[in-house]
């Protein structure tokens, strides 16, 4: 799928988000490499730990149905480029550092990369690497 429809998709689940406590909206459409869409939303807890974010909800529902795979993830948020914030580069960035990140950003779509928003991460590989 293109990757201006899929942040067509990342808007329509933003209408689904749910943020009492915020009001800051965040939708997530992810394209798996076999070209399936997960979609997400945040979902703010009144214990505000809990809550969790729209692209940890895509990848969540993605894994749970067998899908762990990704080429891209579209997010888009009540900011001008809401990018992923730092739990959720982590997250992406355990599926594989070859994943496109999408924003919207205000004169257009900002397409970057995992590795470049996560540069030198620490991965499972690390795990198997014990000295
Ligand atoms: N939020 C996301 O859903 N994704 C991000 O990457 C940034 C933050 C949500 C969490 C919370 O519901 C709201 O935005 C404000 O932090």
């Amino acid at each position: 799928m293109e990757y201006g429809k899929l942040m067509e998709v990342a808007r329509e689940a933003k209408k689904m988000a749910y943020v009492p406590y915020s009001n800051f909206r965040v939708g997530a459409a992810l394209l798996t490499k076999n070209e399936k869409v997960f979609t997400g939303c945040n979902v703010e807890i009144a214990s505000l730990g809990a809550t969790n974010c729209a692209e940890r909800t895509a990848i969540f529902k993605a894994v749970s149905e067998g899908e762990t795979e990704y080429k891209a993830i579209a997010i888009t948020g009540d900011s001008d480029s809401t990018f992923p914030c730092g739990i959720c580069r982590q997250v992406i960035v355990e599926f594989g550092d070859d994943i496109d990140i999408i924003v919207d950003g205000k004169d257009g779509l900002v397409i970057t990369n995992i590795s470049e928003l996560l540069p030198h991460s620490f991965t499972g590989k690390d795990l198997k690497e014990l000295k």
